[in-house]
């Protein structure tokens, strides 16, 4: 496996697989090609005998200097729980903190179990919410109504 930048041209190959990857939900709205033109340094490929496996796509937060934001991760489903998505998160982490930054946030649908054991599996903590779901702090109605959110966040100020 190899782990390149993202690069513009990705778009259609990505977007062409989202929904797919995350199980028939809809979510290529939520990742216009302004990602692949603007967050390039920060956001990455992993790419396997020249098909992309997987992808990450974040950013150093404008408003927080020593934080980042993880928008987007997905691995091809043949190519799961292999550990791809663990080194697509290590080398976000490396990239970032190269840049300054000490913490690490992304939230997730509570409907998206695999997503919220995956990283909590990473190291990241839950942040307080207004309610619980199996016992799991979120923020109700966080991106509009019905829409509730896992917040999550890390620490990448040792080696992780
Ligand atoms: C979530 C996702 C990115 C994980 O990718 P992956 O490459 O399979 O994850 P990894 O193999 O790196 O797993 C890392 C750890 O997460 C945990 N994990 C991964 N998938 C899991 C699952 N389905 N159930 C429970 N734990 C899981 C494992 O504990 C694993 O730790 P281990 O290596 O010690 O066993 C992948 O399932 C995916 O693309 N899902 C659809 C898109 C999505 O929901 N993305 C969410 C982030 S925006």
């Amino acid at each position: 496996m190899h782990i390149r930048n993202l690069r513009p041209s990705d778009y259609q190959r990505i977007i062409s697989v989202l929904n797919e990857w995350w199980g028939g939900r809809r979510m290529s709205d939520m990742l216009p090609k302004l990602f692949f033109v603007h967050f390039t340094t920060t956001s990455f490929v992993a790419e396997e005998n020249g098909s992309i496996v997987g992808f990450i796509v974040g950013f150093l937060s404008q408003s927080k200097p020593e934080e980042a934001y993880i928008h987007f991760c997905g691995v091809h489903p043949d190519s799961r729980k292999r550990g791809i998505a663990r080194e697509l998160y290590g080398q976000f982490f490396r990239s970032v903190r190269a840049k300054g930054c000490q913490l690490v946030r992304c939230v997730t649908s509570t409907v998206n179990k695999t997503s919220i054991a995956f990283h909590i599996a990473l190291g990241f903590q839950v942040e307080p919410g207004d309610a619980r779901i199996d016992g799991m702090a979120y923020h109700s109605d966080y991106d509009g109504p019905g829409e509730h959110r896992v917040l999550f966040i890390k620490s990448i100020q040792e080696n992780t």
